[in-house]
């Protein structure tokens, strides 16, 4: 039987595009020792592959050739190991390829399909959902009432932050790039209020949406967003920096405002985390995150791609911003 791989064949100067990725048939790989042999069902598209096949190289880089690194959600079809067995359903790094001959240490949790379909353990329950928990609970030493502004605020990380601070009391203003997510942020994921940061008046319709100022920004962007934020802190603020996904290219570090004033005189705490760095507390946030959904206070919008096909255009759909939710591959 044949395998399907996705392999990365270009490094990409700025927003990786279909080119820079290849379709490859290759025999279907056998159990490893002491490891896994997994079938996938779905498999993610974060805005951080980005950073994984830029030109610019760090110690998260692919190398040219290899499988396109993925989080996925697969079956075990054979194991080799005690803790896994076949049939288990897994959350972990499987890669864009139909199977993977994984080592236990790939995989991060087991998953309940049950309780919620794959795509969602890709979501809420995977990456997207551990950034925004762990963003607001270990970073944000937030306290009910405060205002919070949200950048990328309809997107994975940013839908799962709104409807968590609103569940614990704070006012979440969100920031987005199209007027449909606009409504969407405001009907669905939780926020207050939501502004198109494209709009030509976006800084009087800001204004008008923090009349308080800000007291937390959680922001996925950085760039020209961040510069028109950083003037509506308020003392004391606390800005957890989770992205910069307007940053195209950081090969040349792009200039802006100087701002250790403001940090110095208004107080301000900024700090940033990767939330691969934090997996330990998934024991804590999977459960809450859990019984907000059982409870019917969070909402997934999904947008899912049939079939790994679609995977190499999939990072740059991502970034133009042309997903209407949260996106994955089914397979
Ligand atoms: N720190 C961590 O460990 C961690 C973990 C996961 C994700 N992240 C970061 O969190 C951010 C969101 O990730 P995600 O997976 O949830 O992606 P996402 O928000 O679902 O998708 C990315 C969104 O970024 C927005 N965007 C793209 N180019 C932009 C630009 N030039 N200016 C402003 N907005 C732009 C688009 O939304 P609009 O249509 O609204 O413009 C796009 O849909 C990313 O920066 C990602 O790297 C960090």
């Amino acid at each position: 039987m044949l395998d399907t791989q996705v392999i990365l064949v270009k490094r990409a100067k700025g927003i990786p595009k279909a080119e820079n990725f290849a379709l490859l048939q290759t025999p279907m790989p056998s159990c490893p020792p002491g490891g896994l042999l997994v079938r996938n069902v779905a498999v993610s598209v974060d805005a951080g592959m980005r950073g994984w096949v830029s030109e610019e190289t760090s110690y998260v880089s692919i190398p040219v050739g290899a499988v396109m690194r993925s989080y996925a959600v697969g079956e075990v079809l054979e194991s080799d190991c005690e803790t896994y067995r076949p049939g288990d359903m897994l959350f972990g790094s499987f890669h864009w390829q139909h199977y993977c001959a994984a080592a236990p240490q790939a995989v991060l949790w087991k998953v309940d399909t049950n309780f919620a379909p794959p795509s969602v353990w890709l979501s809420a329950f995977g990456i997207s959902g551990l950034a925004a928990w762990i963003g607001l609970t270990d970073f944000a030493r937030h306290t009910p009432g405060e205002t919070i502004l949200i950048s990328t605020a309809a997107g994975g990380v940013g839908s799962i932050a709104g409807q968590l601070a609103r569940y614990r009391g704070l006012t979440p203003v969100g920031l987005t790039g199209r007027d449909s997510k606009v409504e969407r942020c405001v009907s669905e994921f939780g926020y207050e209020q939501a502004i198109n940061y494209r709009r030509a008046d976006f800084d009087q319709l800001l204004d008008a949406a923090v009349p308080k100022g800000i007291d937390l920004f959680f922001d996925n962007t950085g760039g020209d967003i961040a510069d028109a934020v950083f003037t509506r802190l308020n003392h004391g603020a606390r800005i957890i920096q989770c992205g910069t996904a307007s940053i195209a290219n950081w090969s040349t570090t792009p200039l802006g405002p100087r701002r250790e004033r403001d940090v110095l005189v208004r107080e301000l705490s900024w700090c940033g985390f990767i939330v691969l760095n934090h997996l330990q507390r998934a024991k804590d946030a999977l459960p809450d995150l859990q019984r907000m959904m059982a409870e019917g206070h969070l909402n997934i919008r999904e947008h899912i791609l049939d079939g790994l096909e679609q995977a190499p255009g999939a990072i740059a759909m991502l970034y133009a911003g042309d997903n209407d939710g949260r996106l994955s591959i089914r397979i």
